[in-house]
């Protein structure tokens, strides 16, 4: 049965980042559970990677099954515009309680329209205000969603070559991984001196898609504090690192200096249906607080605050409280630490590094391209499957970003299942 799906899988459908000439084979999936999946014949997966880092609390909790169940019989979706509903309100309720900072919820779809929204808000804040300021700054090496405008903001690499033309042009800063510290503020603050500067994007504290680089909240905060010095609106992508993954319920909890808007997605629904969420503080909002209609902030999709995802929402949020789940984080966090040492002596790892529930293994990079298409990744993603274990690494970088809920024997297997392949890559 497993087979024929397969066949009739590869006849009709188009994976997202898949070669089409020699795809994998695709694993069946019909059941998950806690930190697993199953497939058909009942072989069961350790999701290592959280199923694109958005399973927060586990698979299938049963708290967030209910609160859907009871939702859809009751309100399945309706237009956001003209009408609101309960599910809506309360997630933006609880995030505002979350992120006391802002003060307004626009609702999208997922992290690339989250963060769509997050730079048409800053770019017409200026335009609504009648400045002509409309650059904007990103990090090198930035990975922000795949829409046209998130892949401006992004880098200039295999996942954008084809649109190079199309996209707008940002200002690039080195990411201020450790070493680079100086040299990213000392970018940041030549770039500042120019007039037209609308905004400055960034992942905090971690690039996810650009390999899991880290760096320090100390020089975070203190491009936050130059941006805001400068006036440029602050905004923090915050779809992969929101929701406890680096060891906060946010990152740029860790700041002092707070940006002006941030941009949620993944966990937000505990990795139960897609939504975003872009969150924005009075003084963005209040740009917008005008008679004059052609100030609108004309953006809205098809599905923009759906009841179910928002229920989702909900449920999962609360269960951050009841289940106290950053102390969940903190468990993991420990372990990912006690395993540096042992990675760092192995043979062809070129860094290891966490923070909060995130683990990354960079191996020295085979022969071939560096980066996304090394071949480490081919084998990869052979290898860990064969052996019971979800992970896609990004290139030459394993990376481990679990459910909360994963136990320590099954983060054991996902240690030593690592330590197994980097140690065979060798042979
Ligand atoms: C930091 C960041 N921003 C945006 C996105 C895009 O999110 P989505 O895939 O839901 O569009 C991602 C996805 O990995 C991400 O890591």
């Amino acid at each position: 049965m497993s087979e024929s799906l397969v066949h009739r899988d590869a006849a009709v459908i188009w994976h997202p980042f898949t070669p089409q000439q020699s795809q994998q084979t695709p694993i069946v999936i019909s059941q998950s559970r806690g930190a697993e999946v199953f497939d058909q014949n009942g072989n069961s997966y350790i999701d290592a990677i959280s199923s694109w880092w958005v399973i927060t609390h586990g698979h299938a909790h049963p708290k967030i099954v209910t609160a859907v169940q009871q939702q859809v019989a009751k309100l399945p979706h309706v237009m956001f515009s003209g009408v609101t509903h309960e599910p809506a309100v309360r997630c933006a309720e609880f995030l505002l309680h979350r992120a006391p900072h802002y003060r307004k919820v626009f609702y999208s779809d997922d992290g690339s329209t989250a963060v769509e929204v997050a730079i048409k808000m800053a770019l017409q804040f200026w335009h609504n205000k009648g400045q002509a300021r409309n650059k904007i700054i990103a990090f090198e090496n930035a990975y922000h969603g795949d829409t046209f405008g998130s892949m401006s903001v992004g880098a200039r690499n295999v996942f954008s070559t084809a649109f190079e033309r199309h996209l707008f042009q940002v200002k690039t800063i080195p990411v201020p991984v450790r070493g680079q510290e100086e040299h990213s503020i000392s970018a940041f603050k030549t770039i500042l001196q120019e007039e037209n500067i609308a905004a400055f994007i960034v992942e905090p504290l971690v690039q996810g898609a650009g390999g899991m680089l880290m760096y320090d909240v100390t020089v975070l905060d203190e491009l936050f504090e130059m941006a805001a010095a400068s006036e440029v609106i602050a905004i923090a992508d915050e779809v992969m690192t929101g929701f406890g993954r680096t060891g906060t319920f946010f990152a740029t909890d860790q700041c002092r200096h707070k940006p002006d808007i941030i941009a949620l997605s993944k966990g937000l629904t505990g990795g139960f249906l897609p939504l975003g969420a872009t969150l924005c503080t009075s003084k963005i909002h209040e740009a917008y607080l005008t008679d004059d209609r052609t100030k609108t902030f004309f953006h809205g999709h098809s599905f923009t605050g759906n009841p179910l995802a928002c229920a989702a929402a909900v449920a999962s949020l609360e269960l951050f409280e009841e289940e106290n789940t950053m102390q969940n984080v903190s468990r993991i966090a420990g372990v990912f630490q006690s395993w540096i040492h042992e990675f760092e002596k192995l043979q062809g790892v070129h860094d290891v590094r966490t923070m909060g529930g995130i683990f990354a293994v960079e191996l020295k990079p085979e022969q071939g391209p560096s980066g996304y298409l090394n071949p480490i990744a081919e084998r990869a993603l052979q290898f860990f499957p064969e052996h019971g274990i979800l992970l896609r690494p990004l290139g030459n970088v394993l990376y481990v970003i679990p459910p909360y809920c994963i136990q320590p024997n099954q983060l054991q297997i996902v240690k030593d299942t690592l330590m197994r392949f980097i140690k065979e890559l060798q042979r």
